[in-house]
């Protein structure tokens, strides 16, 4: 790829602190060995998630000063609306505070205790709110997915013959809805062919099997249709986006990613019962139905931020960025999920420590290690986040990685140089790092607020 710089240029900066070894030794241990705990005040790069993270533009902050805060009815929701069904298609649009409130409201809706969700690979929020709703998870993402050197271009589609086999084992009225999510973050921020979102439409189809999307991600799934599936190249993304999205029932939306947004999410769909369904849950749960547990000026900047993300110049610098970064650690043989994904680099902490066991928890201690290298702060995606079972068991997930994300239009390629300078360095010296184990273990979504002490 040419070197691309930023489709945009710098009207605001923010100070960020450069620490010494010795504060960082001191923090990483106040917060437990947990990267969730360190204070942002001691981290230098922040490559924690891309979830809220983002930089707004001038246009979307001019569009906060408009915020309409009128408690029901507000214009700001009308804009909303508007922008969901220009870009997205959907008709009917629910607002919820963020992605895992819409979770919730459809996980309730859709699911009735004893019946089964399938999915192409579990995300831990919405694994979660499954299982409270009384459901239970499958998983029916491909294998390849779960194999960090398989280049499949694909890698986050549905395998066809898993979902055939759950309707046949449990019976396609058993089985609540599909839940498709495009790119796959646990995954590796890995994207599904419209081929695929076509063939799950038809064994819906044939079943009358409701099929959603967790659409977090939406645009860079649909850069990667461009750049990679036959017929697609060249085509706008924002039209790639539609055709996507014209596939499914509806949506969960978390706009801490895809919309460019410090906050807010919504649930977007066709069918009016299901929204009726989910206003009668937003107001107990979230705030009217016109605001969904947000402010007007957050409805108003989202309006404006989801419209933005599809554009094609925005993409392919920031996808570009991230293969940047990605490429570099290639470059120095550290081993990474390939290919490069579209939110994250996934460093493979199972190779990368390849002589601790996965309950010495070799992703969690390459994060700390990270940490106390340069102030860069990553996140654990394996064992810790896998969490248990209903048995009580720890899970253990095939994937045992470290991500790198990358917050959208907030850090220049020279803060990915450092970054990949650290992750290099740690590599060097990676057989002298010993592993963390459990001092305080919290019992649902464990990797936000457990802590860990050196083996
Ligand atoms: N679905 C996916 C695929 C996600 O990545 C997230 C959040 C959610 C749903 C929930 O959305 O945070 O707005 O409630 N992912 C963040 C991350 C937290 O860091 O990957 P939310």
């Amino acid at each position: 790829m040419p070197a691309i710089a930023e489709p945009y240029r710098i009207k605001m900066v923010e100070p960020i602190t450069m620490t010494t070894r010795e504060q960082r030794e001191a923090a990483i241990r106040a917060a437990g060995y947990n990267t969730f705990l360190l204070r942002s005040d001691d981290v230098y790069i922040d490559l924690l998630t891309d979830s809220g993270t983002s930089a707004m533009s001038d246009r979307q902050w001019s569009a906060m000063m408009m915020g309409d805060e009128a408690y029901a009815g507000a214009r700001s929701f009308d804009h909303l609306v508007e922008s969901v069904r220009e870009n997205y298609g959907f008709p009917l649009v629910c607002p919820t505070h963020q992605g895992r409130g819409a979770e919730h409201l459809i996980s309730k809706i859709l699911i009735t205790p004893g019946q089964h969700v399938p999915g192409n690979m579990y995300f831990t929020t919405t694994r979660v709110h499954q299982e409270l709703a009384g459901g239970t998870f499958h998983d029916v993402i491909i294998d390849e997915a779960h194999d960090p050197a398989s280049r499949h271009p694909f890698k986050g589609n549905v395998d066809l013959d898993k979902f055939q086999a759950l309707i046949d084992e449990v019976g396609a009225d058993q089985i609540a809805y599909i839940n498709v999510a495009v790119t796959v973050n646990m995954a590796g921020g890995q994207p599904v062919s419209m081929a695929n979102i076509r063939a799950v439409r038809e064994i819906c189809d044939r079943y009358g099997i409701i099929l959603w999307s967790d659409a977090t991600r939406l645009a860079e799934n649909a850069w990667f249709i461009q750049e990679r599936e036959d017929g697609y190249a060249g085509r706008p993304v924002a039209e790639i986006v539609r055709e996507m999205l014209s596939h499914f029932d509806g949506i969960t939306m978390s706009g801490k990613k895809d919309c460019l947004v410090n906050i807010g999410g919504f649930l977007a769909m066709r069918d009016e019962a299901i929204l009726t369904k989910a206003r009668e849950l937003v107001v107990v749960y979230e705030g009217m139905p016109t605001y969904g547990g947000l402010a007007g000026r957050d409805l108003d900047a989202m309006a404006v931020g989801l419209r933005e993300a599809l554009d094609d110049d925005y993409l392919t610098h920031r996808i570009g960025q991230v293969r940047y970064l990605g490429e570099r650690l290639q470059a120095a043989g550290v081993p990474i999920v390939e290919p490069i994904g579209g939110h994250a680099v996934f460093i493979d902490a199972a190779a990368f420590l390849d002589h601790l066991s996965q309950d010495e928890l070799p992703a969690q201690t390459l994060a700390a290690e990270i940490f106390l290298d340069s102030g860069v702060r990553s996140m654990e995606r394996g064992i810790v986040s896998a969490g248990r079972d209903a048995d009580g068991n720890n899970r253990y997930p095939k994937l045992e990685l470290v991500r790198l994300t990358i917050p959208r239009r907030v850090y220049t390629n020279s803060h990915m140089d450092v970054v990949a300078d650290s992750v290099i360095r740690v590599f060097q010296r990676r057989r002298e790092i010993q592993g963390l184990t459990f001092v305080y273990e919290s019992p649902t979504l464990r990797f936000f607020t457990s802590r860990f002490e050196p083996l």
